[in-house]
């Protein structure tokens, strides 16, 4: 394709850009039009091709009796590994209350408990019961419902395939959708693009979850970090040779009584960990794995069968494994750990800034300092919330600027064939990694090739709705390479093991190294460890 055929089949002006229609997104965009700002949201998916519209167990948010908000942090610095940002663990944290009162005046409606009072359940690494929840294990939809009805209008089936920027930073976006090419002129846009999930064969995420973020934001100048710390969940439902998007078996589930157990009915973390079956993930997710390993099996079971209520309590998993041709309510549910969450991400401070001026990003995208080295459970919805209100305000800095982002062609990048890439990361870049593997990995990566050849891509976007699929499926395979590539760098560098990285030949966390891996590209376009430090709260 040349530049040519980059001239633009349509054209848009907007003050705020917003890339995303999740829980960020949406919630970003809602801020900055409260604000007066003309803001244009553009989505890959559909309406519902969101993890937002996915998410089961809840919010953690921190509740009004039993419960503080120094019991919340301390709950998220001690998931997170020794890598947290304690600053913004606190400010997050302190922002929930207000951030889920507002989602609830919206008309988000929370399950209630017998007293008449928002129900709490306990999930993994959490001291208490302060994790709210939705239709039963719907949260993710009741959020996506409430934010969505707010009416403001998505632009869907238009994936974003660059951001351009000029010297005074951020000039505006250019996407695909189905009336072809497209420029968006806007001196701020703000990534709000979910996870990384599609490295992995077998993910929580949905399909659209292919890096677009981490590579739309290095390719920009931007840095990334701790793109190490990828969160396994546990209990995913297990079939034999499930690929692509996984049921999720929520931890609430383990909240009200279920026992994770092996094919000999032991339990799986007896003598792991004090809270045993709720240990935070990253415990939970090795030590499954270790006993499958053991044993030689594929999966270990959950056992739901005295957990009161089942099918009221988790309709959508009730739906899940009877498709699955379980009942919760007599068998055991095999389970099986896989790729869930991305810690790290583009290195943004408490507003959703980046290094880049007029570049945003909030929600999973983002590397806050509020995850560390591992999430903790339900944590996530609860930065969306805040970040997005943030950095949708944030951008109000950029009224003003100019925004000309017409004339430039897209340049094609290195894509590995996506088959073969989530082979090679759920082979070397797993729960237990080794120095050996993710060498191997790096060394596979490195093969990418520049492709400029028309074709559909063999891992075509289920997430491209309305824009032409081999072209949104050939960015994606490149995002997903780029990502991959500074993943396995910063897995190489961390040699110990913290939070979600456990490396088999290092397998102990070493004091020096409590500090965050920051990657940029370099002239070339290769990925490369500036330092290993701590990401500053305000980016340069
Ligand atoms: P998303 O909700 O993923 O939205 C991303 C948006 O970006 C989509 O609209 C997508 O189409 C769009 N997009 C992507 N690339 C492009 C592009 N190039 N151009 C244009 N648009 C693009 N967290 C909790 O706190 N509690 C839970 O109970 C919980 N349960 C979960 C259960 C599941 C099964 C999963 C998958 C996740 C769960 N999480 C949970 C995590 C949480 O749901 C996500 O981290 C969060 O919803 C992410 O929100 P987001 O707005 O950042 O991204
Ligand atoms: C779950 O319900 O187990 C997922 C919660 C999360 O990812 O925060």
């Amino acid at each position: 394709m040349t530049g040519a055929q980059w001239g633009h089949a349509w054209e848009e002006h907007a003050d705020l850009v917003v890339i995303g229609g999740g829980v960020a997104g949406l919630t970003a965009a809602r801020a900055a039009a409260r604000r007066g700002l003309r803001v244009l949201i553009l989505s890959k998916g559909g309406p519902s091709d969101t993890a937002t519209q996915y998410a089961q167990g809840g919010i953690a948010v921190v509740a009004p009796h039993g419960d503080s908000a120094d019991s919340h942090v301390a709950d998220t610095l001690a998931a997170g590994g020794g890598l947290c940002d304690p600053d913004a663990v606190r400010s997050i944290v302190e922002a929930g209350p207000d951030a889920v009162a507002a989602l609830t005046d919206l008309g988000a409606v929370f399950d209630l408990g017998r007293d008449g009072q928002i129900s709490r359940t306990r999930e993994g690494g959490h001291s208490t019961r302060r994790i709210i929840h939705a239709g039963g294990d719907a949260t993710g939809a009741e959020v996506q419902r409430a934010l969505s009805a707010a009416g403001m209008p998505v632009l869907f089936g238009t994936a974003v395939l660059e951001v351009v920027t000029g010297p005074a930073g951020v000039q505006g976006v250019i996407a695909v959708s189905e009336r072809g090419a497209g420029v968006v002129h806007a001196p701020a846009a703000l990534l709000a693009t979910g996870g990384f999930g599609q490295l992995y064969a077998s993910s929580t995420n949905p399909a659209g979850a292919t890096a677009d973020g981490v590579a739309l934001a290095l390719w920009a100048g931007a840095a990334v970090a701790d793109l190490e710390f990828v969160q396994f969940h546990p209990t995913i439902l297990y079939t034999p040779n499930g690929v692509g998007r996984r049921p999720l078996i929520s931890e609430a589930v383990r909240g009200e009584g279920a026992r994770l157990v092996d094919s000999r009915g032991d339990s799986v973390t007896a003598g792991v960990h004090p809270r045993g079956d709720l240990a935070p993930r990253d415990v939970v997710s090795r030590a499954i794995a270790a006993r499958m390993r053991l044993l030689g099996d594929d999966h270990v079971y959950l056992d739901a069968r005295e957990v009161d209520g089942f099918t009221r309590r988790f309709p959508t998993i009730t739906m899940s494994c009877r498709a699955a041709g379980i009942d919760p309510r007599r068998d055991l549910i095999p389970v099986v750990p896989a790729a869930h969450y991305q810690c790290g991400g583009v290195v943004t401070d408490l507003h959703g800034r980046t290094g880049v001026p007029g570049l945003y990003a909030a929600g999973e995208v983002a590397r806050t300092g509020l995850h560390g080295a591992n999430r903790l459970a339900s944590n996530s919805l609860l930065e969306g919330l805040v970040m997005g209100e943030r950095a949708g305000l944030a951008a109000m800095e950029r009224l003003g600027e100019p925004a000309n982002a017409a004339g430039r062609p897209r340049p094609f990048r290195p894509a590995l064939s996506r088959s073969l890439l989530q082979q090679t990361m759920t082979e070397h870049a797993s729960v237990v990694r080794d120095g050996a593997g993710l060498a191997l990995a790096a060394g596979i990566l490195d093969t990418a090739r520049y492709d400029e050849s028309p074709r559909v891509g063999d891992g075509a976007s289920a997430g491209g709705a309305g824009a032409p699929a081999d072209l949104v499926a050939r960015f994606e395979d490149a995002a997903l390479t780029v990502t991959a590539r500074a993943l396995l760098l910063a897995a190489r560098v961390r040699t110990e093991s913290r939070g979600c990285h456990t490396r088999s030949d290092h397998p102990h966390a070493v004091a020096s190294a409590a500090q965050g891996t920051v990657v940029r590209l370099d002239a070339t376009g290769a990925p490369r460890v500036l330092a290993q430090q701590a990401p500053l709260a305000a980016p340069s």
